[in-house]
C-alpha cells in the first residue's frame, strides 16, 4: 500500500499543476487509497496514469517550471524561448493593417500591448461599424487558458488567429484576401523566408502571430513575487483581500496560474450578473484586472468594485461589506504584472 502511494504522489503532484481539470479527482484518489482495499487502490493508480496520459498531451506552456505551492494560485512563467525571426515577424503581423479588409486598423487596434492588452471600451467597433457582441479580452497570458474567447470556443492561439482573420468582424478581412497582400509586400516576402523558408502561407502566418502572442505574458506582479517567497511583496489589506478572495469561494473558479481560464461556469448562478447569454462561459483570467474595465463579456460592469460586488451576488449569494470588496479589490490590484519589465496599465480611450 506504501509503495502504491508513493507511486501516486507524482500524479497527484500532476493533479495540483493542471488544477481545475483534476483538483477533485486527486485528493479522492489519495483519500480512497488510505481507507479502501488494494484492489481500489490498484484501480486507481491505473485511472491515475490513464488520466495522466490524456492530460500531459495538453497543450503545455513552453518553459512552464511547476511550483510547488499549496497555494490554489501559480505565478505565470516568463515568456518562453523562441525563434526571433518568428518572433519579430509576428509581432510586426500583429501590428499590420495588411490585415484588416479596409487596410485601417490591425489586432493592436483592439489588443493594444502597450497597455492592457486590450482597450478601455465597452465593446470595440467592428469593420462594419458595429459594436461587436463581447467585450475585447485582454492578450496578456491568453496562452497560459486553457481555451480562448469568452465563450472558450477556440483552443489554440493558431485557431482563434485563423478565425480572427476568416470571419471575425473585427478586421473583416479573409485569409486569401490577407495572404495575397502579404505576398504582394516585398518586405514580408522577405521576412517570411528568412524566418521560414518560403513565401508567406496560412500556416506561416498563423504561426508566426500565435509564436508572438506566446510571448505576451505579464510575469512579476507583487502576488507572483509573494508566491515565490518574497513577504513583504504583498499590503496587509492585499493579504487580507486574498485570505477573502480564498475564504467566500472565488477562488473556487478563478484559480490555476491565470486566476481563471481554466474552466467553464455558468454565469448568475443565484442572481443575474449581466446579458443573460451566453449562460455558459470560460471564467474568465484576473491576471492584470485592474486594468481592463469595463468588466465581463458584455462590459457591464464599468468598475472593479462594481464587478466584485456582483460576482459575489451572483455567482456565491454572498452580500459584501464595503470593506471586504474593498480589500478583495486591493487583493486584485497585486495581479498585475509586467511587461518587457514595465507595468501593464490601463488602456487610454
Ligand atoms: C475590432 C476589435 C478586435 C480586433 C481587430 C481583433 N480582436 Fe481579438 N478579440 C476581440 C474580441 C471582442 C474578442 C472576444 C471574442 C469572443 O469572445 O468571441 C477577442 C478575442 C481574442 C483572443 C482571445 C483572448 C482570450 O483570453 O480568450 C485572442 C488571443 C485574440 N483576440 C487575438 C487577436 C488577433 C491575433 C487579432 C488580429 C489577427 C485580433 N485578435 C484582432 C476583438 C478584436
Ligand atoms: C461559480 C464560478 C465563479 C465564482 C465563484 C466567482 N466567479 Fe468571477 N467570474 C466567473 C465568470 C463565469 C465570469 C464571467 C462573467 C461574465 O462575463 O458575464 C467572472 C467574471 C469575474 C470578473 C470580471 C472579469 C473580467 O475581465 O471582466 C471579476 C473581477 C471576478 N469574476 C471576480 C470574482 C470575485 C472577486 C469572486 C468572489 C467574490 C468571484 N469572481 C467568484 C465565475 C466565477
Amino acid at each position: 500500500m506504501a509503495l502504491v502511494i508513493a507511486l501516486m504522489a507524482p500524479f497527484q503532484l500532476q493533479c495540483r499543476f493542471l488544477q481545475c481539470r483534476f483538483s477533485a479527482f486527486g485528493p479522492r484518489a489519495f483519500a480512497l487509497l488510505r481507507t479502501r482495499s488494494a484492489g481500489v487502490a490498484a484501480a486507481c493508480l491505473l485511472l491515475a496514469i490513464a488520466a495522466h496520459a490524456v492530460f500531459a498531451q495538453a497543450p503545455a506552456t513552453p518553459g512552464t517550471t511547476i511550483v510547488l505551492t499549496q497555494e490554489p494560485i501559480t505565478p505565470i512563467p516568463p515568456p518562453p524561448t523562441v525563434d526571433p525571426l518568428k518572433l519579430t515577424l509576428g509581432e510586426e503581423l500583429f501590428h499590420s493593417r495588411l490585415l484588416s479588409h479596409d487596410q485601417t486598423r490591425s489586432c493592436v487596434s483592439c489588443h493594444d500591448v502597450r497597455t492592457n492588452g486590450a482597450d478601455g471600451w465597452r465593446h470595440a467597433i467592428g469593420s462594419d461599424g458595429k459594436p461587436l457582441e463581447f467585450n475585447t479580452p485582454s492578450v496578456f497570458n491568453a496562452a497560459l487558458s486553457f481555451r480562448l474567447n469568452w465563450e472558450g470556443n477556440e483552443r489554440t492561439l493558431a485557431a482563434q488567429a485563423t478565425l480572427a482573420i476568416n470571419s471575425g468582424p473585427g478586421l473583416g478581412s479573409s485569409m486569401p484576401e490577407v495572404l495575397a497582400r502579404l505576398n504582394a509586400n516585398h518586405d514580408f516576402v522577405g521576412r517570411f523566408n528568412a524566418a521560414y523558408g518560403r513565401n508567406p502561407d496560412e500556416s506561416t502566418l498563423i504561426n508566426a502571430l500565435a509564436t508572438y502572442e506566446r510571448s505576451l505574458v505579464t510575469p512579476d506582479s507583487p502576488f507572483d513575487r509573494w508566491l515565490k517567497g518574497d513577504k513583504g511583496a504583498l499590503s496587509a489589506a492585499q493579504l487580507n483581500g486574498y485570505a477573502l478572495f480564498k475564504s467566500f469561494g472565488c477562488v473556487s473558479c478563478h484559480q490555476g496560474v491565470n486566476v481563471g481560464g481554466n474552466m467553464f461556469e455558468r454565469q448568475g448562478v443565484f442572481h443575474r450578473l449581466a446579458s443573460a447569454k451566453p449562460e455558459v462561459l470560460r471564467v474568465p483570467s484576473l491576471r492584470n484586472v485592474a486594468t481592463t474595465a469595463p468588466y465581463f463579456h458584455d462590459g457591464s460592469a464599468p468598475t472593479l468594485t462594481d464587478a466584485v460586488r456582483k460576482m459575489a451576488a451572483a455567482q456565491l449569494d454572498q452580500t459584501l461589506s464595503e470593506q471586504e470588496i474593498d480589500a478583495i479589490v486591493a487583493f486584485l490590484g497585486s495581479l498585475t504584472g509586467n511587461y518587457h519589465g514595465v507595468p501593464v496599465k490601463a488602456a487610454a480611450r
